[in-house]
This record gives structure tokens, C-alpha cells and sequence, in this order.
């Protein structure tokens, strides 16, 4: 069925639903409860990914080894806790698109964000600011506030805060890059999303990064809405630094490990100055517990500690699941498709009841949707708690958006349409 043929009834999702090649996969994973007790629309994916089902048999397997091995089970076996983040290096720099040297799990996305501020920020008199936008979400605000402070310089004057034009929800790609322009020669670096957490909008970052890198700043980019949602080609855009999180598309669990890149033009700079630890120093001299500092040639150099192995073996299922499925291009292919049918059902059944303030457009939009009750009469919060207690899961987020995210690995086309057909029955 091509995007043209869809219909608003039942049966085109359950169509569509059976005529996709991802639709198995959604058995792989715990679906949520509603209220009653019954299987929920899960569609906060965005918030925190769905339990996969082998997460389980992963997590198990390390809490065996650690009952008959103990200390030993940091050397013993393929599965050895020591390189144990390794194994996750491959499958996650494929989904961002990074060198298997650019790419470590390792500690959490603010923790990440932070460690490479203070290897990419080096503000001088002249050149101090970092740009960051308005909506950034508040633990970037805070970071980026904090690492101005410390470096002795002052907020109010060192951070440049991107707001969208009067009477717009989202930036515009050419503002962004004509703020580089304007403040060039003070620019130290430009740290944005990926995709931004409340809009669902996609920033350039291509773009945004040879803009920064044209007048000499460096270009930082939190991916936490990002991975596991839209292709990223984090090398190939020459990206200085990312950090993610991996409880969102990647179904790591919560407060799963982080993921973290640094492009590899940086990996043997010896002149970043970077806060060290016992985990990123050569790996075959390490336990000599000496005090000469050896940096790891990849991006594991900006670890610190010894790594989470629970966490990091729950992530460890769900990027299986996500190799098998054929990777991330697999995942934006099937998005894509339930992005197109979200789009149709609404337009169809709301009208203007609803106003979405995702661009519209297919590479600007991840798979979240951030809408707004405009309905004469409707209460969006109250709407929300409607929909929550309907059995469909979603989210409210200050001051007025309900975003919902149909994710590729467990959403059914089903899914969306119970979820557009109960908004309909909401909404006056
Ligand atoms: C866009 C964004 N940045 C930062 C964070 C903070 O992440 P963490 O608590 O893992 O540091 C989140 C958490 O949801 C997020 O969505």
C-alpha cells in the first residue's frame, strides 16, 4: 500500500501492520501496561525505550557469572568485565555513525557532556562563548552555565541563547547558522541537540558544524533524541563531540550507561585537556597501578571508571536487537512509514482540533510528535490524563505539549490508530 492509499479505518492498520517487515519484532520487547491491566499504547519511547524481553536473559547471564566467578569474571571469558564495553563499540558506532575508535559506552549523557567541555571549551578573553538554544533541555543549560563559571567567566555575557523568531515553535537552520556568523570571532563552541527534546525538530548538524568549524569554534551536539531515531554520520560531518543517552530509542534501560564520540581528529591530541582516570589509561599496563598516565589511541581515554556491566549488559541485548533488525536505516524506513500514517490520521480525525509542532518536514522530524489541544473548550493537561488513563502512554511536557513517539521497533500502525481514534474522542 503506498502513503496515498492510506484510509482512516481499522483495517488499513492492521494492513499496514501485516504487511511489515519489523512487525515481529515487537514480540522481542514488554509492552507496558495500561491502567486496567491490559497491553498499553506505549508511546514514550522518547522518554524511556520498552524492556526488551532477552534484556533479561543478558543481565542474568552477569549476575550468574558474578555468583560462581566473582573477582575473576573481570578476566574470565568472552564475556570478561574488563573489555566488557568493547563489545558494545562496533554495533553503537554503527548506529551513529562513527569509527569503532570515535565511539565508547561509558558513564552518563550530562557526566559525558561535562568531560568534554573540558576538553573542547577552552575559552580565552577574546573567544568564550558557547552558543545554545532556549528550549535546551535544562541539565545542557545547567552544564554549560556551570562550565562558563568555572573557567572564571560569566554566564550572562559567554552564553548565547538561540530563540525561534516571534510567533515560531522551532529554529530555523539559517538563523543558527547566521548567530555563528555574528558572534565569530568570540565563539568557542556551539553545543545543540540533535533532535530537540521538546519539538521533535531535527537540527542540521552538518551545517551547524562547518558553520562552527568555519570561524574557528568548536560543534558539540547531545544526541539523547537522536540515537536510535534518525541516521546520523557523525564522522562524516566532522562532528567534534557527541554525547547520548541509551534508556530512550536504544532500550537500555533506566539510567542506563551513556554513549559518547569524539571525532578521531582529536583522539591523539595530547593538548586537550582532559580530567583522567584509572580507565583511560593503556589497557595492557593498567594493572601495574602505575601513576604514568598512557592515553588509550581512541576516544575510551576519556574514560574514568571501571564500567557498569548490569547496565551495560541490558544495553547489549537491545543493539542486538537492533543488528538483527538490520540497524538504524532499517528502523528510519519503518519510522519514516508510521510518521506518514501518524500524519494522515491526525490531519484526518483532529483537524484543527490539534496543532503539531514538529516541522513538517520528513528530514527536519524524528519519530515524536509534540502536539497541542487547540480544540475551543479542551484542557491539554486534562486531555493527557485522558489519554494516560485510555491505556495510551504518552507525555506531558511543561507548559503545554502532549508529545507522543510511534517508534519503529514495537509500535504497531494499530498503535497509532487506537492512539489518533481515542484523541478524536477526547477532544470536543
Ligand atoms: C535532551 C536531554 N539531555 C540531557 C538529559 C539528561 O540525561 P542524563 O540524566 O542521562 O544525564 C536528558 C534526559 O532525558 C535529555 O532528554
Amino acid at each position: 500500500m503506498s502513503d496515498d492509499d492510506f484510509t482512516t479505518d481499522h483495517e488499513c492498520a492492521a494492513e499496514l501492520d501485516a504487511s511489515d517487515p519489523m512487525a515481529d519484532v515487537r514480540a522481542g520487547f514488554h509492552i507496558p501496561l495500561a491502567p486496567d491491566g491490559s497491553e498499553s499504547v506505549y508511546l514514550v519511547g522518547n522518554s524511556l525505550g520498552a524492556a526488551p524481553r532477552r534484556t533479561t536473559e543478558y543481565v542474568q547471564a552477569e549476575l550468574n557469572r558474578w555468583a560462581t566467578l566473582g573477582v575473576h569474571g573481570h578476566h574470565t571469558g568472552e564475556l570478561a568485565w574488563e573489555p566488557y564495553h568493547e563489545l558494545l563499540t562496533a554495533p553503537m558506532a554503527r548506529i551513529v555513525g562513527g569509527l569503532d575508535s570515535e565511539v565508547v559506552v561509558m558513564n552518563a549523557l550530562t557526566v559525558n557532556l561535562h568531560l568534554f567541555m573540558v576538553s573542547f571549551y577552552r575559552p580565552t578573553i577574546s573567544r568564550h562563548k558557547i552558543i545554545i538554544e532556549q528550549h535546551a533541555f535544562p541539565s545542557d543549560h545547567f552544564a554549560v552555565e556551570s562550565q562558563i563559571r568555572q573557567r572564571g567567566f560569566d554566564p550572562s555575557k559567554s552564553m548565547v541563547v538561540l530563540s525561534p523568531r516571534p510567533g515560531e515553535q522551532t529554529l530555523r537552520r539559517d538563523d543558527i547558522l547566521a548567530a555563528i556568523a555574528d558572534n565569530a570571532d568570540e565563539l568557542a563552541l556551539v553545543m545543540l541537540p540533535g533532535v530537540q527534546y521538546y519539538t521533535g525538530q531535527v537540527f542540521d548538524m552538518a551545517a551547524i558544524t562547518a558553520a562552527a568549524h568555519a570561524v574557528g569554534a568548536a560543534a558539540g551536539f547531545d544526541l539523547a533524541h537522536a540515537v536510535g531515531n534518525i541516521e546520523l554520520d557523525l564522522h562524516g560531518w566532522g562532528v567534534d563531540f557527541a554525547a547520548w543517552c541509551t534508556y530512550k530509542y536504544l532500550n537500555g534501560g533506566p539510567g542506563g550507561a551513556g554513549g559518547a564520540f569524539v571525532h578521531e581528529t582529536h583522539i591523539d591530541d595530547e593538548s586537550l585537556p582532559k580530567l583522567l582516570g584509572w580507565w583511560g589509561t593503556a589497557k595492557a599496563t593498567r594493572f601495574e597501578m602505575g601513576t604514568t598516565y598512557e592515553p588509550i589511541p581512541t576516544v575510551e581515554s576519556w574514560q574514568l571508571s571501571n564500567a557498569p556491566i548490569l547496565s551495560m549488559a541490558a544495553l547489549r541485548a537491545s543493539l542486538d536487537i537492533i543488528s538483527d533488525v538490520g540497524g538504524i536505516k532499517e528502523m528510519r524506513r519503518k519510522s519514516v512509514r508510521l510518521i506518514r500514517y501518524t500524519d494522515f490520521l491526525l490531519e484526518r480525525l483532529l483537524g484543527d482540533r490539534i496543532e503539531c509542532i514538529t516541522p513538517t518536514a520528513i528530514d527536519e522530524r524524528g519519530c515524536q510528535f509534540a502536539l497541542r489541544v487547540v480544540a475551543p473548550g479542551a484542557d491539554g493537561r486534562r486531555v493527557f490524563e485522558d489519554l494516560e488513563a485510555a491505556g495510551i502512554a504518552c507525555d506531558w511536557r511543561y507548559p503545554d505539549v502532549i508529545r507522543v513517539a510511534p517508534v519503529p521497533l514495537y509500535n504497531s500502525f494499530t498503535d497509532v490508530h487506537r492512539f489518533v481514534t481515542t484523541l478524536a474522542g477526547l477532544l470536543p
